[in-house]
């Protein structure tokens, strides 16, 4: 792989102990994918910040590389606690986590933690180059945004960030970029339960990269719980439209879809859960205007990102949402988060499936019933005694 003069420099230490162990990270992948050389990104979004994924060794690695600092606008993922709200996990975790936050600033990264970076300010244009960790936004970039980016870890998207730049392989070629199967989405999808189960259905299902034909463009929030299902698969990007003729064909069908909501099949819950990825600001004001004047009778968190549930804060959606009892939580999510509740109800094919592997009861149900059953509606729309 070819490296720059600085790049050479860097890598023999001039520029640093941290610097150098971070081009060691990206020179490596580069030689591993056959990356011809590095190229400059414009933004970084670095996963593996809940504590409950890190641990103590995690903490001392970040707390290590914290002496150097990020060269280009980077955000973090979802941590393992709200950092507004206390109580939420344990004191000793809270405190464990806000280390790690500290230790991510120290290296100049934004204390953002949240999946859908686009929503709040790291929101690449058309055709640039990223280093983003988390799979649904990697898919969401590559996919909605047009930008360009492959799936890191937690480490090499921060020694991108470190270094601004990455190896040129994979999803930032062009040549990697073109569809290899056309989806047919033959049954007419409503609800983002359902745009997150066909997401589902094609990660699970399907190799290569995916052209989609909805006949109408879905709502960009429906294609961030697409994204969230995709990823839940090895894909990094999907096309929408029809593609060349000759392409391999897959169709989903009403019986995948059904095959998908019965995978994630429970009863009785004890938390109902919405937000993976997490809301944008149409969606809080929707889930507002539904509970108005009502009271919850099972939990309902929503969860977002801290600038959004500022901005929900300012349109007056927290004070509707706390009379009505449902918790607007931000910088981690349901999967990240030491959680309590052992039956969860969702509108996400992502959180089920992640959740259902921790142990929990999941079911996968379409948004409008995930409040009902909040609200004291049950199933056959039954109101509860
Ligand atoms: Fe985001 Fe957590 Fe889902 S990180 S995509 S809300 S599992």
């Amino acid at each position: 792989m070819y490296l720059t003069k600085s790049e050479e420099k860097i890598l023999a230490g001039e520029g640093g102990r941290i610097p150098q162990k971070a081009l060691e990270i990206l020179v490596a992948l580069g030689k591993i994918y056959h990356a011809d050389k590095l190229i400059p990104i414009s933004s970084a979004q670095v996963a593996g910040v809940s504590y409950k994924n890190l641990g103590e060794a995690g903490l001392e690695f970040i707390r290590d590389w914290s002496e150097a600092k990020v060269k280009v606008r980077t955000t973090l993922n979802p941590a393992g606690a709200d950092m507004d709200k206390k109580g939420l996990v344990p004191q000793d975790f809270y405190n464990k986590q806000k280390q790690v936050i500290d230790a991510y600033s120290s290296l100049g990264i934004e204390a953002t933690c949240t999946c859908t970076p686009y929503y709040v300010g790291n929101a690449p244009k058309k055709g640039e180059h990223i280093a983003w960790s988390e799979s649904s936004a990697v898919v969401y970039a590559n996919s909605v945004l047009g930008a360009y980016t492959n799936r890191e870890g937690g480490p090499s998207a921060l020694a991108a960030a470190i270094i601004g730049k990455t190896p040129n392989y994979g999803y930032h070629l062009d040549e990697n970029r073109e569809p290899t199967i056309q989806i047919n989405a033959s049954t007419p999808l409503m609800d983002y339960a359902e745009y997150s189960a066909l997401g589902y259905w094609i990660g699970k299902e399907t190799e290569g990269v995916p052209i989609i034909d909805f006949g109408q463009r879905p709502k960009n929030e429906h294609l961030r719980g697409l994204s969230a299902g995709l990823g839940c698969g090895d894909k990094a990007m999907f096309l929408i439209g029809e593609g060349e003729q000759g392409l391999e064909t897959a169709e989903f069908t009403e019986d995948h879809l059904i095959e998908v909501l019965d995978k994630f099949s429970a009863d009785d819950f004890d938390l109902v859960v919405l937000g993976c990825p997490h809301l944008n600001i149409g969606e809080i004001a929707r889930v507002a205007r539904t509970v108005r004047n009502q009271k919850v009778r099972t939990p309902l968190w929503l969860f977002t990102s801290k600038k959004i549930k500022t901005e929900a804060f300012h349109k007056g959606y927290i004070d509707i949402l706390s009379r009505a009892g449902v918790s607007l939580i931000s910088d981690t999510c349901m999967v990240v988060m030491p959680l309590q509740a052992k039956s969860i109800l969702t509108n996400s094919a992502k959180a089920a499936h992640y959740l259902s592997s921790q142990g929990k009861h999941v079911q996968l149900e379409y948004t409008q019933d995930c409040i009902n059953y909040a609200l004291g509606e049950r199933k056959g729309g039954e109101d509860e005694d």
